[in-house]
């Protein structure tokens, strides 16, 4: 198991070894097969689910499951499922939705309302939806009842991921009930709705899905492979928690200045609890809380939303 300093980056993640070299020939086929470079992640980590793979298709060597993957082209879905860690929950971390709620999205919503438009929001790597259905909940809280509906209506937390699965599960927005246990009795009656399923599932109100829309999307591609709802936009806020941990530093940075790129002057950048803004950053962004890695991006400009 890795410790949260090496998972953090502050410790240099050791130098290939020989056994490495089967598991980079299982990550470019995956990468030649998906067009997805899992090479410049963690490799302990990729490593160790990599095994959980083989040892699950009962694979009992790299050139045994390279031969699986030459056969079953599914067995990539497979791959893909199990390198990638989709654990999220509903306003997950207390400290920093509260900051949201109580902070971030009343000074953005104040700053759309000023600007007569619609409020734009990203969660990169958004996994199964919860984390984009939470901030849609948020901005819904937050608008009140008199205001404009054309600016909610031009309102949109934007989800992205690499996980297609995932990304089913985010679109159909409908989670059982042990996924709604730390959410409020409240909020629970507010926003979702029985699905009167056989599998007792509890499904977002239309009013919420409105707000959101999901893509297909790889943080490590070229910015070219951007899908339309990215291309050229700036956002208001970008969340991108708990993914960059799973990656060595240098790709930290190139992803991190990725999304610096589609955060508007002004805007507010939150990244998970155990991952930090590099230094090399600091000098544009303004820490709001450190323990929450809620940063806002310096501005002598207001935002400027023009493509
Ligand atoms: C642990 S989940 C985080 C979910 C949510 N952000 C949260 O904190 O609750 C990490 C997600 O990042 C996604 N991910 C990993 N690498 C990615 C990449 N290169 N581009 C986009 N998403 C990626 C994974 O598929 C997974 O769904």
């Amino acid at each position: 198991m890795e410790s949260m300093a090496e998972m953090q980056g502050a410790t240099p993640p050791a130098s290939p070894t020989q056994d490495d070299a089967g598991l980079m020939r299982v990550l470019e086929a995956l990468r030649a097969a998906r067009g997805l470079d899992f090479r410049q992640y963690r490799l302990t980590t990729i490593r160790r689910r990599l095994e959980r793979r083989m040892a699950a298709v009962r694979a009992s060597d790299i050139e045994e499951y390279l031969r699986l993957l030459s056969t079953r082209p599914a067995e990539f879905d497979d791959l893909i499922d199990y390198l990638t860690l989709k654990v999220s929950a509903f306003f997950r971390d207390d400290r920093t939705f509260d900051l949201l709620a109580r902070t971030v999205m009343p000074d953005l919503w104040a700053l759309a309302l000023r600007q007569r438009r619609g409020l734009l929001s990203w969660s990169a790597g958004c996994a199964t939806g919860e984390e984009v259905y939470s901030l849609a909940m948020l901005l819904l809280s937050q608008v009140s009842q008199d205001a404009d509906p054309s600016l909610t209506a031009a309102s949109l937390v934007l989800g992205t991921d690499i996980d297609e699965r995932a990304l089913a599960t985010a679109r159909l927005g409908a989670y059982p009930q042990a996924r709604l246990q730390d959410v409020s009795r409240e909020i629970v009656e507010r926003w979702f709705e029985s699905d009167d399923s056989a599998e007792g599932l509890w499904r977002m109100r239309q009013q919420v899905r409105a707000l959101t829309s999901f893509r297909s999307h790889d943080l490590v591609a070229e910015p070219e492979a951007e899908p339309a709802d990215l291309c050229g936009r700036l956002f208001d806020l970008v969340v991108c928690r708990n993914v960059l941990i799973y990656m060595q530093r240098p790709l930290q940075l190139v992803v991190l200045s990725r999304l610096d790129k589609r955060l508007a002057p002004g805007g507010y950048m939150v990244l998970g609890e155990a991952e930090t803004l590099p230094e090399s950053f600091r000098s544009s962004y303004d820490a709001i809380d450190r323990r929450a890695r809620i940063f806002r991006k310096r501005t002598a400009v207001g935002l400027d939303h023009a493509t």
